[in-house]
């Protein structure tokens, strides 16, 4: 029998919020070396606060966040964006994820803020990435489509050399042209092995791309299992995918919650970015 790795990140029991307000009450997810894993749900459900609380610009007030990189694990529940940065996990936020007085090669290069040498060698495969931002990498980020913005957004936050992604709405406001694009690029840097959580509302399409995904309601689980199969689950599609009437009766009330086995790492990929 081969071991199974463990999840490159995991959050038990976390409880965040703003001020007096409480908004997550007892959230738990893993996320397997290598995946995809969406996190999806109605707005308000705590899915933005989620991210924000494991990159630490939200401090929890119960639960951990464990992180483990390559052959390290780290205890990061509470540490700063720049100290959690610095081991190998970047957040591409859903507004104001550019400088747009900057321009695209000085965005990049902020990425790599943390980074003392190799900063070229990034700046150099980033522009192999995604080719358009090297031909107009002296514009100001500003003056870019809502999609070259948010390519330009994944770029800034793969200048750090991350093994794991956390994207909130990448797809927002996007035709739907650019849509595909934004999630074929997505999928391209998880085949160069990097993991990812995705909040979208956007729930079909991340699901499908997704190896698992969880539903958040009310600051609470409610109900997780592999991609495909939350995508065809009558419960699911009923209350959060828009089946009969979106949102009904979708009070969690704890009991129905319906765990599912978590899903083994998903194959080997190719290389690292
Ligand atoms: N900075 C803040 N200060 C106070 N309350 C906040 C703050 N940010 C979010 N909230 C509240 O926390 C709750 C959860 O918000 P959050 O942004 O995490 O939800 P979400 O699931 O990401 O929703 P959406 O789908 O609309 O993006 C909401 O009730 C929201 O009003
Ligand atoms: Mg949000």
């Amino acid at each position: 029998m081969t071991a199974v790795a463990p999840p490159i990140l995991e959050t038990t029991g976390l409880k965040a919020g703003y001020f007096e307000v409480n908004i997550l009450h007892d959230v738990s997810i893993a996320v397997p070396r290598g995946a995809i894993v969406s996190v999806i749900g109605p707005n308000g459900a705590g899915k933005s606060t989620l991210l924000k609380t494991i990159y630490g610009f939200l401090k929890p007030r119960d639960g951990r966040v464990v992180y483990r990189p390559d052959g390290a694990e780290h205890d990061i529940t509470g540490l700063r964006p720049n100290r959690v940065t610095a081991l190998g996990l970047s957040y591409i936020p859903q507004l104001d994820n550019v400088f747009p007085n900057m321009s695209i090669q000085e965005n990049l290069e902020m990425g790599a803020f943390l980074l003392r040498t190799g900063v070229d060698e990034r700046l150099e495969r980033m522009f192999e990435l995604f080719p358009l931002l090297r031909e107009r990498r002296r514009a100001k980020a500003g003056g870019l489509s809502g999609g070259q913005r948010q390519m330009l957004a994944m770029a800034r936050a793969l200048m750090s050399g991350p093994d794991l992604l956390l994207l909130d709405e990448p797809s927002a406001g996007l035709a739907p042209n650019v849509v595909d694009e934004v999630f074929d690029k997505i999928r391209e840097i998880n085949a160069a092995g990097i993991s990812m959580i995705i909040v979208e509302q956007n729930a079909r399409r991340s699901l499908a791309m997704s190896d698992y995904g969880y539903v958040l309601d009310m600051g609470r689980n409610r109900f997780e299992g592999p991609g495909e199969r939350l995508l065809h689950d009558e419960k699911v599609v009923d209350l959060y995918l828009g089946g009969r009437g979106r949102l009904a009766a979708a009070a969690p009330s704890g009991e129905d919650y319906e765990a599912a086995e978590r899903p083994p790492p998903p194959a080997q990929r190719r290389f690292r970015l």
